[in-house]
């Protein structure tokens, strides 16, 4: 069991709070379960490596309570026996999950115990523009900000991170996220499995490039800054080569891609059939069969895994990565050609029975039809990196390959010498600037914004809101993009149903950005009021 987190995070923070230490110990009490096999031979057991995954501790807020949240440096061990300074939340790397129920009310405290001005932002939560964090100057060293964050949404899987424009993709690299759930009586009464850390997962789901002593590394380069920062190495809730143990039975795991620009195309190995239940905003209405999930940086996604018929491995495809447009025609490809393994599952001997999936999970308001749309203010949202051209002399794909693979990990002398000019991100052709609101809407009213991604695939978010995936390309939206979102990629073009119900005005709005995180801080962002 990898104990420094919970070490630390009992020191910790969050004075006057339960601190919930996770699932840890299901691990350790955990045996090891032979797998049925008709085979003879001993069979290779693709999850006999690793390192025991472990979990954030839980942290739950309170109606009335007001709770600190610490960003501070800690040390941290990515690969196993390597631990590096890094930051987060409460001492750890990223911070606790923070889980609060539907109807309470509670005040979150950030305190800045960083050398760096830093805020926060809940992703996903339906806040007014005051405390949404997306906007609020950065607290300087030793600062505090305060948060009152009156919760009513249905249960989700959200996520809250560091939100200073221009440094948003190093400090989410460096730590500084956690997970948010927030609960209710509905999904509780559903019979899903809920047993946190043992068939309820957390998975964390980013990439870095850990050098030999398992220190993350991250260079901002032109390169970096136009096509995301790309990793060799997938992490899981920070730990590489990671395993988790699950009973072998009916297992939910709550996905976040937590990672800065790498979009992770996921499946099992043995192509395993399993059923997403909820997307970013909640459950969705019925389970949807899927054997490949398609995430985005920002997103979340739960799906239910059968353990009965024994261990799993999860992997990620290769992230194609492309710019479709003229001189920028080139196929980038990934820092890996071959599936990456992302987490290996060892299944474990468990008496309890399995859970029963119902055929319906919740009532979503059903889409408005075609006429009705057609009566809605419509938008048009257009995002483009410019400025970011290749050198006059393209390198051979070949090459990008390989920069893409020494360059960002080792810094100078690969793509940082492409002569690139620095990248500027734009939607509608403005970048991002401070003090300006972009569009003006309406509380209480919906709308049909319509995202539209010329160059290549972008993730669009927005903050204060939700919204509904009506197209893609024309097309019904994928099954992943179903359901209440509030992160959508976007390959060519997409319609969007957004409701707002959330004030924000000019001194505090809400931003909506690619949440590639260097294109959000090449200034691929807008802000918006809602009055
Ligand atoms: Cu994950 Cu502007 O947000
Ligand atoms: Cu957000
Ligand atoms: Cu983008």
């Amino acid at each position: 069991m990898a104990s420094p987190r919970l070490r630390v995070s009992r020191r910790a923070l969050l004075a006057g709070l339960a601190v919930g230490l996770g699932a840890g110990p299901a691990f350790a009490a955990s045996k090891r379960h032979k797998t049925k096999s008709a085979a003879k031979e001993p069979v290779p057991d693709p999850a006999a490596d690793g390192t025991p995954l472990a979990f954030p501790p839980v942290v739950d807020l309170k109606d009335g309570e007001t709770c600190d949240l610490v960003a501070a440096p800690a040390d941290h061990a990515f690969l196993a026996g390597h631990p590096v300074p890094v930051v987060g939340y409460g001492g750890t790397y990223m911070g606790p999950v923070l889980r609060v129920r539907r109807g309470t009310r509670t005040r979150v405290r950030l305190v800045n115990r960083l050398d760096r001005p830093t805020n926060v932002h809940w992703h996903g939560l339906l806040v007014e523009g005051r405390f949404d964090g997306g906007t609020t100057p950065p607290v300087a060293p030793g600062g505090t900000w305060e948060a009152d964050l009156a919760v009513d949404q249905p249960a989700a899987t959200l996520w809250y991170h560091a939100h200073v424009h221009g440094r948003t993709a190093q400090d989410v690299h460096d730590g500084l996220a956690g997970l948010l759930l927030v609960e209710d009586d509905v999904s509780a009464g559903l019979g899903l499995p809920a047993t946190w850390g043992v068939d309820d997962l957390p998975l964390v789901l980013q990439d870095r490039a850990l050098d030999a002593g398992g220190r993350p590394t991250y260079v901002e380069t032109a390169a970096v800054m136009n096509h995301g920062f790309r990793g060799p190495d997938m992490v899981v809730n920070g730990i590489a080569h990671a395993v988790a143990e699950v009973p072998g039975r009916l297992v939910r795991l709550r996905l976040l891609n937590a990672a800065g620009a790498r979009t992770f195309r996921l499946f099992f190995e043995d192509r395993r059939p399993f059923r997403l239940i909820a997307t970013d905003g909640g459950l969705l209405a019925e389970p949807s069969e899927l054997s490949v999930l398609v995430m985005a940086p920002g997103e979340r996604a739960e799906i239910l895994v059968d353990f009965a018929e024994g261990a799993g491995v999860l992997l990620t495809a290769p992230d194609e990565h492309e710019h479709r447009d003229g001189p920028k025609a080139m196929l980038l490809p990934d820092v890996v050609d071959r599936p990456t393994r992302v987490l290996a599952f060892r299944t474990v001997r468990d008496e309890r029975p399995t859970a029963v999936l119902p055929a319906r999970l919740v009532d979503l308001p059903p889409l408005p039809t075609a006429a009705a749309t057609a009566e809605l203010r419509q938008r048009r949202f257009e995002l483009r990196m410019t400025g970011a051209s290749p050198a006059p002399t393209a390198p051979a794909a070949h090459d990008l390959h390989v920069m893409g693979h020494a360059g960002m990990t080792r810094g100078p002398g690969g793509v940082g010498e492409l002569a690139e000019p620095p990248p500027i991100g734009t939607i509608n052709g403005r970048t991002f600037a401070s003090g300006r609101i972009d569009e003006t809407v309406r509380l209480g009213t919906s709308e049909i914004w319509e995202i539209v991604c010329p160059d290549m695939a972008h993730p669009f978010h927005a903050h204060g809101v939700h919204f509904r995936v009506l197209s893609e390309d024309g097309d019904l939206p994928k099954a992943w993009n179903r359901g209440v979102k509030d992160t959508v990629r976007v390959e060519n073009s997409a319609r969007l149903l957004i409701t707002f119900t959330r004030p924000a005005d000019a001194e505090r709005p809400f931003v909506y950005h690619c949440h590639l995180l260097e294109h959000e801080d090449a200034g691929m962002m807008g802000a918006f009021t809602v009055a």
